[in-house]
């Protein structure tokens, strides 16, 4: 693995408050993590490759801390209802299509190809109930060369015919996509039971135990609709709070965990958010589009409360998390007019970070630019955004987030290795 470098105008959020410019400048790494950013190569460095984007903003990839691959096909469809009516009409339906390999595979590598045009870079994704599409779908995003999560989604009741699970086949299923992941770095498993109501007790105690077993990290849903809360209450009526319930199953924060939506909180489950394992997706267009609330992002970041951002597709209705900054910002600011104007809205420098570094780093060390940091980047050629003069690099960056295109993404890299998004088409996975 050799030295290399690319050149670009560079921007990137190490913290929530440093938006950091670099014009004409190196970022050098020893082809897998940065070493530093420079604005001439320093001469102990001298002669390795540049990769030359003079010109191009280069900047973190995104990381989509939450989404869902099976739901692509309903992109921007049935969003004229809520969240457990949508479920039931819209969702289980195209979900139950994913028994089928073949159409799996269709729409999985459709999925993939988009996402990874948008300059996502790190996914956390759920797949469906069915475990051989779901390695499918593992094989796709390894094939992509991006970083990825990946889960089995478990349900054993509430849910539809053709996708409620025998609850031994559920926890079966789910160790053997453990077992068969085993010894990919890249793409890994995450347990996924869906959400409260779909799951039983046993279920739930069985995903504990194997997320202490094999040190997984786990994904769900929490408090993204007041009708959801209801249900859960009544189902659980002695607990403390819907964050509880996971939480006495050994699925909140035991090992990493990302919690999608979190909307309605209480104070306990705030303070329980603050543990080092936990991340909140947030998930601006879907919270929208299912007249789900408007998720109180500035009180996480006030709480310190690790925070990503989440496409959720198809209660998102896109993949775009360059879109989704927009979105996490105009909620932000409706919150703020709400208020009595105490709650001030995120800034485009928060919101950014939280779209590279903060969701990144459930990752580890991605999406920033800091020494140690994995060599990942997306070059944006912006040129077109401009009719007029170019402007500075900031306001190159706010055009791009709010004016931009996948086409302006002329090249992605992942520890330091170019990522096409159009392979994926093309790699060559036989269907059983
Ligand atoms: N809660 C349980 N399942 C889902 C889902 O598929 N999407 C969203 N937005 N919320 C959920
Ligand atoms: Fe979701």
């Amino acid at each position: 693995m050799g030295f290399k470098a690319i050149r670009g105008d560079i921007v990137h959020a190490p913290s929530k408050e440093s938006l950091e410019i670099h014009p004409d400048s190196y970022i050098v790494s020893d082809g897998k993590n940065i070493v530093g950013v420079f604005s001439e190569i320093p001469e102990a460095y001298g002669g390795i490759e540049i990769i030359d984007h003079e010109g191009c903003l280069v900047m973190p990839g995104f990381t989509d801390l939450h989404t869902h691959g099976p739901q692509y096909a309903n992109l921007g469809l049935g969003l004229d209802m809520e969240l457990l009516s949508w479920l039931e009409a819209r969702t289980f339906p195209e979900e139950i299509r994913f028994s089928e390999i073949v159409y799996a595979d269709r729409i999985y590598r459709q999925f993939v190809r988009d996402m990874v045009r948008e300059g996502t870079l790190n996914a956390v994704v759920f797949g469906t109930v069915f475990l051989e599409s779901t390695i499918r779908l593992m094989e796709i995003l390894e094939s992509s060369g991006i970083r990825a999560y990946a889960g089995k989604v478990n349900m054993d009741r509430n849910t539809v015919k053709g996708m409620t699970e025998d609850t031994r086949k559920s926890l079966a299923d789910t160790e053997e996509l453990i077992r068969r992941s085993k010894g990919n770095d890249r793409v890994r498993p995450i347990l996924t039971p869906r959400f409260i109501p779909t799951c039983s007790d046993e279920l739930l105690s069985g995903l504990g135990r194997l997320a202490e077993k094999y040190g997984i990290p786990v994904q769900s849903h929490l408090n993204e609709t007041l009708s959801e809360i209801e249900w859960v209450k009544e189902l659980y009526p002695d607990s403390s709070s819907y964050a509880g319930i996971y939480e006495n199953f050994g699925l909140f924060c035991k090992t990493p965990t990302i919690m999608a939506h979190c909307i309605y909180n209480s104070e306990e489950e705030l303070m329980m958010m603050k543990s080092g394992n936990f991340f909140a997706a947030h998930c601006p267009d879907s919270n929208s589009n299912l007249s789900s609330g408007i998720m109180p992002l500035r009180k996480f970041l006030d709480l310190g409360i690790k925070v990503g951002i989440g496409s959720d597709i198809s209660g998102g209705d896109t993949l775009s998390i360059r879109q989704c900054i927009v979105s996490a910002i105009k909620c932000s600011k409706l919150r703020h007019a709400e208020s009595d104007e105490s709650i001030l809205p995120v800034s485009m420098t928060e919101a950014f970070y939280i779209a590279t570094r903060g969701g990144g780093e459930f990752f580890g060390k991605t999406g920033s630019f800091e020494k140690g940091f994995t060599f990942d980047c997306i070059v944006v050629d912006d040129r077109e955004l401009h009719p007029a003069e170019m402007p500075g690099i900031d306001e190159r960056l706010q055009k791009f987030v709010y004016c931009g295109s996948y086409r302006n993404i002329i090249a992605r890299y992942v520890e330091g290795n170019p990522v096409d998004p159009e392979m994926v088409m093309e790699m060559d996975l036989p269907v059983k």
